[in-house]
């Protein structure tokens, strides 16, 4: 934390989640902890908001003393149209996952999953190189546009996206570039030729689904194979490609580094991710 930084002792550090339902969050755990390792009084809630009420929700940030919040399921494609101005990132991937008061209590929304995807792929893989090869992304909903973007972004030139439904994907390529190649979902094993990275975007193989239906045959033996999804920590995916010594990298990072931009938007202080958070996370998740 730079010195002139510092919070300022008199101030509560109040901010929170907005989803429904919420109770399964483990954004609290996260920033509680931060509250407590940058020495702030304060304090970080997960907010249990129906879809009807998220307007009125959002409305009162400001008066209760908020200085903003994430948005998660499912309100990240609504909160969107609610607040009163959204940053060109957010616009792009058509959602918003975190929202700031802004000093004269109008609403800034913004993208920070995108980021939280490439700040912790960058940090475990430090060799990766964005421009050595292709990418492909599974899945077309609103964490694969973040994942997309994040590529995009970091600079790969083709992202070969595959879809149950390969009318999103189309969709998808279409409103955010040309470096993606929508494909459809029976060329998806093929598709792995040649790539440095593979992503699962889709809800295959959390918790109480199947594991997502993919043969790993032709994935290079270097490539990443990334996940989101954190419950389990370990997908069937992951497993899959571990066992063939592919290096892996699942989705509880993401959700750690999308809260570094967060601190900084809400109470201007530069966070870190330090190894102790990530154990606490990673055994609540084991635990439950
Ligand atoms: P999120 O916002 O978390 O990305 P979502 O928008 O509901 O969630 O997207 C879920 C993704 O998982 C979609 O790409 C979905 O594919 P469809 O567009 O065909 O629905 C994918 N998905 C869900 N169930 C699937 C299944 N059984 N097999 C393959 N993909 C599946």
């Amino acid at each position: 934390m730079h010195k002139t930084d510092m919070p300022n002792k008199n101030r509560f550090f109040l901010a929170g989640v907005v989803g429904w339902p919420i109770s399964h969050s483990f954004s609290p755990l996260m920033h509680n902890y931060w509250i407590k390792q940058n020495k702030c009084i304060g304090l970080y809630l997960p907010l249990a908001v129906q879809p009807s009420g998220l307007a009125t929700a959002l409305s009162v940030l400001k008066p209760l003393g908020f200085s903003g919040c994430n948005v998660t399921i499912p309100h990240k494609q609504m909160a969107l149209k609610i607040v009163d101005e959204v940053d060109e990132t957010a616009n792009t991937i058509g959602a918003i996952s975190c929202i700031t008061v802004k000093k004269n209590g109008s609403l800034l929304g913004t993208n920070n999953d995108w980021y939280g995807f490439v700040a912790n792929l960058k940090y475990e893989y430090p060799g990766w190189r964005a421009d050595t090869g292709p990418a492909v992304v599974i899945g077309a909903g609103g964490a694969s546009r973040a994942v997309c973007y994040g590529l995009m972004r970091e600079g790969v030139k083709e992202i070969r996206l595959v879809n149950r439904t390969f009318s999103s994907a189309d969709l998808l390529a279409s409103q955010l570039g040309t470096s993606i190649k929508p494909l459809p979902w029976e060329t998806r094993h093929k598709a792995l030729e040649g790539v440095t990275i593979v992503v699962n975007t889709t809800s295959q193989g959390m918790i109480g689904q199947p594991a997502l239906n993919i043969s790993l045959d032709h994935l290079p033996k270097n490539a990443i194979a990334a996940d989101i999804i954190y419950t389990p920590l370990e997908t069937p995916f992951l497993t899959m490609a571990k066992k063939r010594g592919n290096p892996t990298l699942n989705g509880i990072g993401m959700l750690l580094y999308q809260g570094i931009p967060a601190w900084k938007q809400w109470f201007n202080i530069e966070t870190t991710v330090s190894l102790e958070l990530r154990k606490i996370m990673e055994s609540s998740l084991i635990t439950g």
